[in-house]
């Protein structure tokens, strides 16, 4: 949810913690956008600004009190914040850091403290007045509680970690003291946190993005492990003290990545990279004539042994788990059952060591998939992760993982995360097919031959973009819009959908095309724009020709009727008002190519609307790290 930072230079350098700390804000900015904050910490003191709104707002009132060159914010160490609120509004008071009663000690928080009312009452039992609606503040006071008496008086660590101790929850949480300006204490549960090691300079950052512009030296932190890091220096440990290992790696995409690269947004630019993304996802997963996984803890006798396959996920992703269902199965003959994440557990879902539990999570940081996992895991289900976060906590607690190679995606909607998925997605339901012998060897690489072809389509697709912008224009201002489609295009339809409300702020629906007689046919009116998803003519037509008889029904009731179709499907023509074509491909496959047209349109119709921040649609954030 929360994007934090961390940052400690060498103060005979001179470096102005101030301006890198903001640049990696700016970058972590999509975790979260309620608000951004900033405290440089000076021997003595604590310099902090933090403003409500996007992080413009910050830059504007830094700028407004001197700005970097000011000696004012003169210093070596920050830590800064980008909020995506759950406790408290987004405002400027509620804003991190937060600091403590005494004036010394600074905290940010990315998560939440779940016993933060307990704490609370404790402090303000103490005398100590609360200033914000937050569960973050409480650890700023009893930082500065611990550290000026009793048993750990004095000394910065053992009171960050009798603090941590003492947080129930999910948190990453930052600490400084003005005592040890060169010095930031961080631990972390559940929440991410990365360690950037530079040349005399050390980072923190909830991603890698934070400091990719000055390092591509990382160490990833595990569950309930704390960081002490100076300039030149890191040291890890659990809650306790007892010293840790954190997993240093090498970061290995650059920051061109994760710029814009001459597009308006990162998100057209991360459309454009579609074909890029899948091929990407392909590549090394069918050799010798052999399906592989990536981290394969799973044999092929396990995958043998598997009765029944869950697939756990949330808004896209659960999108991509529905074709999952089709796909495995129609090849593997399995059942598959798929389930938005955060209902998953509570369900009392039945699983047993013969269930595959599929979570499919793009930035593998996703609370509601996570627990998903967990609950999978006591159950004693084998948990396979699908995601694009390398090293992230969903793949790291499940047995075996299949990396989706589409990239960075800032967005904050899912555009090549999501076909990629699939992609993936695909990939499992062939190495179930492959370890029990569902499919011959060359029915396989046939359907991997045709994945692979998939990019070179997607490259005809982007070609619609000018046609859906003129069409955007056309279609004029909509109150709402309907998205229909059968069996693989069903998913589609919600998938299209979810990205118009996203983007657009526009109430949208996805219905399987033979659900609308049942109900939702009543919402047609004169001129409502529906989009349907026309399954291919060859292959299942009687899925072709069902929907065409769909698409007259609501033409016959005045809707406007926009249609995604095969090329020369010329059947569907005379009921369009708009019609966009795409390659013909396999029918499971056809979702890798409708939904590209769908992600033009909401980008086209929120530019309508006046959103022209597509990367950060309101009240959302990338990584949805709260229950
Ligand atoms: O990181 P994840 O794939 O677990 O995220 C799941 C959803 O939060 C995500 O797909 C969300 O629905 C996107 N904003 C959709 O565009």
């Amino acid at each position: 949810m929360c994007g934090i930072v961390g940052y400690v230079g060498d103060a005979a350098r001179n470096v102005s913690a101030l301006d890198i700390g903001l640049d990696a804000l700016a970058r972590m900015e999509y975790r979260g956008y309620d608000s951004a904050g900033i405290a440089v910490v000076r021997p003595g003191e604590l310099v902090v600004e933090k403003k409500a709104g996007k992080l413009a707002n910050l830059l504007d009132q830094i700028a407004a009190d001197g700005g970097g060159d000011s000696s004012r914010f003169a210093g070596s160490t920050c830590i800064g914040h980008t909020r995506w609120a759950t406790h408290g509004r987004p405002n400027d008071v509620n804003a991190h850091p937060h600091v403590s009663f005494d004036g010394k000690a600074a905290i940010v928080h990315n998560g939440i403290i779940e016993n933060f009312a307990e704490l609370r009452a404790e402090i303000e039992a103490a005398g100590i007045e609360l200033t914000s609606e937050t569960d973050s503040e409480v650890a700023a006071h009893l930082l500065a509680l611990a550290y000026n008496a009793g048993p750990t008086a004095g000394d910065f660590e053992a009171s960050a970690l009798s603090v941590l101790r003492r947080l129930e929850g999910a948190f990453t949480l930052l600490f400084t003291h003005v005592d040890e300006p060169g010095k930031i204490i961080a631990g972390r549960r559940s929440t991410p946190l990365i360690i950037g090691v530079g040349d005399d300079e050390m980072f923190l950052g909830s991603d890698v993005a934070a400091f990719i512009a000055h390092t591509r030296q990382a160490v990833e932190l595990g569950q309930d492990n704390v960081v002490v890091i100076t300039r030149d220096s890191y040291r890890v440990m659990d809650f306790d003290g007892t010293p840790a290992e954190g997993r240093p790696f090498t970061i290995d995409w650059d920051l061109a990545a994760a710029e814009k690269g001459g597009f308006d947004s990162f998100m057209m630019k991360e459309i454009f990279e579609q074909p890029a993304a899948i091929r990407d996802t392909l590549a090394g997963h069918f050799v010798d004539g052999r399906v592989i996984l990536d981290e394969q803890r799973l044999s092929d006798d396990d995958l043998r042994q598997v009765d029944k396959v869950f697939v756990v996920a949330c808004g896209s992703a659960y999108h991509s788990g529905l074709l999952a269902k089709y796909a495995i199965e129609h090849w593997v003959r399995l059942p598959v059952e798929i389930e938005v994440a955060s209902e998953f557990r509570y369900r009392d879902p039945v699983l047993d060591k013969q269930t595959l539990v599929v979570a499919v999570s793009q930035s593998g940081e996703t609370a509601d998939t996570l627990e998903a996992v967990r609950h999978a895991k006591t159950q004693g289900a084998r948990v396979l992760a699908v995601c694009n976060t390398n090293g992230s906590q969903i793949p790291r607690e499940s047995d075996a993982v299949l990396y989706t190679h589409a990239g960075p995606e800032i967005g904050v909607a899912s555009t090549k995360a999501f076909l990629a998925q699939i992609a993936a997605n695909y990939i499992v339901g062939l190495a179930l097919a492959q370890a029990r012998g569902t499919k011959y060897p060359d029915e396989i690489e046939s359907i991997f031959d045709q994945l692979e072809e998939i990019p070179a389509k997607i490259e005809r697709v982007l070609g619609l973009k000018g046609q859906i912008h003129e069409l955007a224009e056309e279609l004029g201002p909509i109150p709402t819009m309907l998205f229909l489609g059968r069996h693989v295009g069903y998913p589609v339809a919600l998938e299209g959908a979810l990205k118009l409300k996203e983007l657009a702020y526009i109430h949208a629906e996805g219905f399987p095309a033979g659900e609308l007689k049942h109900g939702p046919i009543a919402l047609i009116e004169e001129d409502l724009p529906v989009v349907v998803v026309v399954p291919s003519p060859q292959g299942r037509e009687i899925l072709h020709s069902k929907i065409v008889t769909n698409i007259q029904e609501i033409r016959a009731r005045g809707a406007r009727t926009i249609v995604i179709a095969e090329e020369g499907d010329e059947s569907v023509r005379p009921y369009a008002n708009f019609l966009l074509e795409i390659p013909a491909s396999g029918t499971l496959l056809q979702p890798l190519l409708s939904t590209v047209p769908l992600q033009f349109l909401s980008a086209e119709i929120a530019r309508q609307c006046g959103n022209t921040d597509i990367d950060k649609p309101r009240n959302l954030a990338k990584s949805v790290t709260v229950e």
